[in-house]
């Protein structure tokens, strides 16, 4: 090829988002080793928007996202977050004004949770070898427990009322089902499990008021979430297996499916379960892996009509905020999985080579076992990524 004619690199446009606490360490880290990425690899670029939607900001003034924030995401390729949470601010209103309305805007139905054993890194459960504990789970992100619906009622008095309503929909069950049968067939042990809680939660019943000892909160009677669906949400699966003759399944309770992880982690391959469910049986699987430190996840599109977004599993930490020892890890994974949806597979495949390499020589973070920062494992990684192309 004559010199002067270059071959064009392939730009990806980001909106970062990196929120609050070590949120904001992270997404500096992430920016750090994507930037790192491209230019040693040469091929492709990255071109970053950062949005100051923050905890801080919504108390000086009065929002989150500005009213066209979700239109402005639409113009990019893919979203990059940190996290959202702040002491100063009840979760509820952070979560419901940033993070949950561009997950459901955005259709981001599926969260995609991947646990593995990184090397060099233990297990609380002992020797735990990359085979023994190595899943995928598949989280409804669009409905189920999330879904926004209730309402209280004679608020501030002594006969104050909340209904927190779970929802499932045919149309929101099925997609997520294909989905998970989807990725579980496309993995070698072809294997998927779905947790449930179908025994308590029963179809066309509508929830009950049951001031159990811990749903009685503040005052509130909480109704027991679910009560519609669970029996749907099982019946869709069924009938979407029918589609997957290849693909091993079987059923878990969900209560049962937590002791099932710890004992007989190696049984367990692809595990779909709604939105609620699956966001505790993660941080639980983060913890069997090392570290909710590590841990990545992808809200996506899967028709890719909106940017996916892609964000550690973890929260904003205030506890470690602003001390620069937030373990990078889980960032840098959630990096690598936006890398492999723009497309760059060859560039996804490197930067979780080069987290590895970390791991395995010991660069770690406290919460890992490690005495480095967050600046000393990025650092690492930087330089083996350089040293890997
Ligand atoms: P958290 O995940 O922020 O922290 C739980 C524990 O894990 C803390 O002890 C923390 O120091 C530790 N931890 C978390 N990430 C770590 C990392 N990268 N390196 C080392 N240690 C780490 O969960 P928590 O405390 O329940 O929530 C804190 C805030 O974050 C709340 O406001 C919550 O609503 C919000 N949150 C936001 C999420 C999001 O933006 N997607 C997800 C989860 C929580
Ligand atoms: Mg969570």
């Amino acid at each position: 090829m004559p010199s002067h004619i270059h071959s064009v690199s392939r730009l990806h446009r980001i909106a970062c988002i990196p929120g609050d606490g070590i949120g904001v360490d992270i997404t500096d880290a992430a920016i750090r080793v994507l930037t790192t990425l491209s230019s040693t690899l040469g091929g492709f670029e990255f071109d970053f928007t950062t949005f100051d939607w923050s905890s801080d900001n919504y108390l000086s003034r009065g929002y989150y996202m500005p009213s066209d924030g979700l239109s402005q995401l639409r113009a990019f390729d893919a979203i990059y977050f940190g996290a959202v949470g702040s002491p100063a601010v009840p979760d509820h209103i952070s979560l419901w004004s940033l993070i949950l309305p561009i997950r459901k805007a955005l259709n981001q139905y599926v969260n995609v949770r991947p646990t593995r054993m990184l090397q060099g890194v233990k297990s609380p459960l002992g020797e735990c070898a990359t085979e023994d504990l190595d899943w995928v789970i598949v989280r409804e992100n669009s409905e189920g427990e999330y879904s926004g619906q209730g309402g209280v009622s004679h608020e501030d008095t002594a006969h104050a009322v909340a209904t927190e309503v779970s929802v499932f929909t045919q149309v929101g069950i099925e997609r997520i089902m294909r989905f998970a049968f989807e990725t579980a067939k496309g993995r070698p042990r072809k294997k998927l499990t779905m947790v449930t809680k179908s025994n308590a939660q029963r179809h066309g019943k509508f929830p009950h008021l049951i001031p159990t000892e811990e749903s009685v909160l503040g005052g509130f009677f909480l109704v027991a979430h679910g009560g519609l669906g669970m029996v749907l949400w099982d019946k869709v699966f069924y009938e979407v297996a029918k589609d997957y003759p290849d693909v091993e399944i079987d059923k878990m309770l969900v209560d049962a499916m937590t002791v099932r992880m710890v004992l007989h982690p190696k049984t367990l391959d692809t595990i779909v379960a709604t939105n609620l469910h699956a966001d505790i049986l993660s941080d639980l699987a983060a913890a069997l892996s090392g570290s909710i430190g590590i841990a990545p996840s992808s809200n996506l599109d899967p028709t890719r009509a909106n940017p996916s977004m892609f964000e550690p599993i973890h929260g904003s930490a205030p506890d470690i905020a602003g001390k620069g020892i937030a373990n990078p890890v889980g960032a840098f994974w959630s990096a690598a999985e936006m890398v492999r949806w723009v497309g760059e597979e060859k560039a996804a495949d490197g930067l979780m080579k080069a987290i590895e390499n970390v791991t395995a020589r010991g660069v770690k973070t406290k919460d890992l076992g490690g005495s480095e920062d967050t600046k000393g494992v990025t650092d690492a990684v930087c330089q083996e990524i350089e040293d890997l192309f």
